[in-house]
């Protein structure tokens, strides 16, 4: 017959075999259960003789009680592994560097108008700004441009309902802050007392049927206006000399007026600049409408073209923005790609 402690040992593997709880108590049904191998033992206790019944007795319930030692050590294992294993599976490496959230930046347009704002500002300009979509009246009729003039025309205007337009020029912006401006002086013109000077700029979106590498149909512009009662075009050019020159951070830039045709302007010319030095040096660029306000256009700001006279001018600021920083395809702006975008940060 087989030593007890050789069931102990049998007993021992069978733990050691089973990997989860569940089959652990499987193996224990074997030896501890009902039908199990020491309970087998112990009903054939009633049959033996009273002398070797307790010495059996005593021999199983020793068998019994390393057996379940051995379960319990078992046991004990098996829960510290599993602990153990789901301790890895929801480890932290502590050393692996963190991810950092990216720091944002203005884009190149943006921080293209918050240089022309400030160069602006320091020379007394008010800024301004108004609807992208405009009445009729604003982005054409007030400023002196016929009905049959080709700005007007489906190829060049986006229309929207009601016959407002996408504005084609920030140029609206001149009679809607003029207008402004002289019903909050009118008392003054009234009494025949001067007003104070118009002194404005206006920069943000612009809108034309257009989209090639220099031109999209979104764009940006900045209007200009000063109107007083003795601005000439000389004051056109030192502001305008000033700005680009400020802008561009150099002295060593010029510019230059070329005659040119706008309804509400008259003389009207382009302003082109030239760099003295540089990648750009040489060429004649041009960066601005400009000219006289239109005698009109100063009646429809509500003012006596006789008394009042200025200029304005219309400058496009992604062209501003690509000559400053060398952008070659205008198209760069406007496609959010990160790897153009965060070189601006
Ligand atoms: N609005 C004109 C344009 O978009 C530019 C301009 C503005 C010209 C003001 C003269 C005076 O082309």
């Amino acid at each position: 017959m087989e030593a007890f402690s050789q069931l102990v040992e049998r007993a021992g593997l069978a733990f050691a075999q089973a990997t989860t709880p569940a089959e652990l108590e499987d193996a224990k049904a074997v030896f501890l259960g009902k039908s199990g191998e020491l309970t087998a033992q112990m009903k054939l206790l009633g049959s033996l003789p009273v002398d070797e019944k307790k010495a059996r007795g005593a021999e199983i319930n020793a068998a019994k009680q390393q057996v379940e030692t051995l379960l319990a050590d078992r046991r004990q294992a098996l829960a510290e592994a599993e602990l153990a294993l789901q301790l890895r599976a929801e480890s932290l490496d502590v050393t692996l560097p963190g991810r950092r959230r990216g720091s944002g930046g203005l884009h190149p347009i943006t921080r293209a108008m918050e240089r022309i704002e400030a160069i602006f500002g320091s020379m007394g300009f008010d800024v301004a700004d108004g609807p992208e979509i405009e009445t009729d009246w604003f982005n054409f009729t007030a400023l002196n441009t016929p009905a049959d003039h080709p700005a007007r025309s489906m190829h060049d205007t986006f229309y929207v309902e009601g016959g407002h337009v996408l504005r084609t020029h920030t140029s609206p912006m001149q009679i809607r802050y003029a207008v402004r401006h002289v019903k909050q002086h009118r008392h003054l013109l009234d009494a025949g007392l001067p007003m104070p000077e118009i002194r404005v700029i206006a920069p943000g979106r612009t809108y034309r049927v257009d989209s090639d590498a220099t031109h999209s149909p979104m764009f940006h512009q900045f209007e200009g206006l000063w109107v007083g009662e003795a601005i000439s075009f000389k004051d056109l050019k030192s502001v305008y000399l000033g700005f680009v020159r400020a802008f561009f951070e150099s002295d060593d830039l010029r510019i230059r007026f070329r005659p040119s045709y706008f309804p509400f302007t008259e003389p009207s010319a382009e302003i082109d600049m030239m760099f003295g030095s540089g990648p750009m040096q040489g060429r004649w660029l041009e960066v601005s409408g400009s000219g006289q306000v239109h005698p009109q256009v100063i009646r429809n700001m509500g003012l006596d073209p006789e008394r009042h006279i200025g200029f304005a001018f219309g400058s496009g600021i992604d062209r501003l923005a690509m000559l400053r920083y060398g952008v070659s395809d205008l198209r760069h702006f406007f496609d959010g790609d990160l790897r153009f975008l965060s070189q601006f940060k």
